[in-house]
């Protein structure tokens, strides 16, 4: 199976490419935040407190989280519920940043994740893919993006959507999530040794996904 991480902070891009990439190549598009945001659906669902790590380890049992694709798109569920609607929230966002600090909840997703990988030709895009998922990925790639430019990807985002955004208070919250992913003690966001580093703060998308492309043909060409 061929098997391609893609890892970065929050905002990075990292989902627009890779479900690019990922039609582009005709493989799937698997994105694991997603699945940590479900679980911290079902957490903040069940009151858990966030900073009680027993009880996130204790009630992240309750929670069975699958994907599922339709028309090629991915839909999450939570015990069987599609919440793809639901998870997108930063009440949601900080407490899936918050709970994937617990081993627990790490290995009950990497396991799901690892089955995908070997059983289908992936894009998997996430902060621990090329490091601990997938570490035999024919191909990782590392996104990265200055945090006021991507705080202003997700305000637009927000406002196009009709959102009310407030464009300090994204980046705020983007910076701690990336000190939490960064520091956490368990699979922290780092670039892998063999990972290809592409900053995209001066491109757009059209510009990453070629770039992206042009580094898998060449990474692939290197390998036949
Ligand atoms: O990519 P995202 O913003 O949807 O991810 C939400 C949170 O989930 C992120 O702040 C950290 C966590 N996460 C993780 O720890 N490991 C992954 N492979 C993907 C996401």
């Amino acid at each position: 199976m061929i098997n391609i991480a893609i890892d970065g902070p929050a905002g990075a891009g990292k989902s627009t490419i890779a479900k690019r990439v990922s039609k582009e190549l005709g493989y799937i598009y698997v994105d694991t935040g997603a699945m940590y945001r479900a679980m911290a659906l079902y957490l903040l669902r069940e009151g858990t407190p966030e900073d009680d790590m027993e009880a996130v380890s204790r009630t992240c049992l309750g929670a069975d989280i699958s994907l599922r694709y339709e028309n090629g798109e991915q839909a999450v569920l939570l015990n069987g519920e599609n919440v793809n609607g639901l998870i997108r929230t930063p009440e949601v966002s900080q407490m899936a940043s918050k709970c994937s600090v617990n081993g627990d909840v790490r290995a009950r997703l990497v396991e799901l994740q690892q089955k995908l990988g070997r059983e289908q030709n992936v894009v998997m895009d996430g902060r621990d893919i090329g490091t601990v998922v997938l570490p035999d990925a024919q191909v990782k790639i590392y996104l990265t993006a200055d945090p006021r430019v991507r705080a202003e990807r997700r305000y637009k985002e927000m406002l196009a959507k009709g959102e009310e955004a407030d464009l300090d208070m994204i980046e705020k919250e983007i910076i701690e999530r990336d000190h939490r992913d960064m520091t956490r003690e368990i699979s922290p966001l780092k670039k892998a040794d063999d990972a290809v580093e592409v900053d995209t703060s001066h491109m757009n998308i059209e510009q990453v996904t070629e770039t992206i492309l042009g580094i898998i043909a060449e990474r692939r060409g290197a390998q036949a």
